[in-house]
């Protein structure tokens, strides 16, 4: 029952992409997966190969009455997933509200999955502060911070390590593996911020992944990298992160 924490202190850097692909590694990897959305842009079940008809999610109605193991709808890739819903803004506000009002709640929804020992929940995190941060911290076994390989990024590092971003400025409860995606090795800024960011985080960075063209294609295709270009080099990049995620684990 492990959860991993899918966040990043920049919007648009790959948190989407990388949950849904990580989770579909883990799957590969012999783990059950449960992939959750919990940003209102509901854009995780686009790479699982769903049906394009609205799946109800998390904040559907405001969300207080889901159960949700009902909602957890399984993929062709074997990854089941909780969409976050299309949902309203208005829902979405009520949904925020409930949670801030009763702290621990998504844990009691996720309760039921927590009996299986061999199920890990990836949860992709909105982009910048939430109501999610301090909930799910206090469920994460391990936070997967991602990063893209630009200077903005690299300056914005010593803030989101002592916590600045989410969590309520708190220290996180769990330990954090540093992805820096969208690496373009030609481009010099980014081999100098590679540089940079290895030394930075040493140990904790859990890995790096090329920018591929073959990421967004599959998107388009409503796959993750995995299943549509399985040779391409971020195929490759990813499936060594999640073996990273994988060994930070208990053994599924
Ligand atoms: N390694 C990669 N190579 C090429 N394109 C990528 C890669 N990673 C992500 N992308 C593309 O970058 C865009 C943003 O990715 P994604 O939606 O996963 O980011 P996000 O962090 O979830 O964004 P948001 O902050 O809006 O939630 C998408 O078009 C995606 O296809
Ligand atoms: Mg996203």
């Amino acid at each position: 029952m492990p959860v991993v924490c899918v966040a990043s202190p920049k919007g648009g850097a790959g948190k989407t992409t990388l949950a849904a692909t990580i989770g579909v590694a883990l799957r590969r990897i012999g783990w059950r997966v449960l992939a959750l959305d919990c940003d209102r842009e509901n854009a995780l079940r686009l790479h699982f190969e769903l049906p394009s008809d609205e799946l109800p999610g998390i904040a559907n109605d405001g969300g207080a009455e889901r159960d949700w193991t009902e909602l957890a709808v399984e993929t062709p890739s074997g990854v089941f997933v909780i969409p976050f819903g299309a949902a309203e803004a208005s829902d979405s506000i009520r949904l925020t509200t409930l949670i801030g009002d009763n702290p621990g709640w998504v844990g009691r929804k996720l309760a039921p999955f927590f009996e299986y020992r061999d199920l890990a929940i990836v949860v992709d995190m909105p982009p910048g502060p939430s109501v999610y941060d301090a909930e799910i911290d206090t469920l994460a076994d391990v936070h997967v911070a991602v990063l893209v390989a630009d200077a903005l990024s690299l300056a914005l590092l010593p803030r989101f390590q002592r916590g600045d971003f989410g969590w309520g400025g708190a220290p996180r409860k769990s330990p954090t593996g540093y992805v820096i995606n969208q690496v373009e090795p030609r481009h010099r800024l980014c081999r100098d911020v590679l540089v940079l960011g290895r030394e930075v985080l040493g140990e904790a960075l859990f890995g790096t992944v090329h920018h591929d063209e073959a990421v967004a294609e599959a998107v388009a295709c409503r796959q993750t990298v995995l299943d549509y270009a399985p040779d391409s080099i971020a195929a490759h990049d990813i499936a060594a992160v999640a073996n990273r995620i994988h060994d930070s684990l208990a053994p599924a």
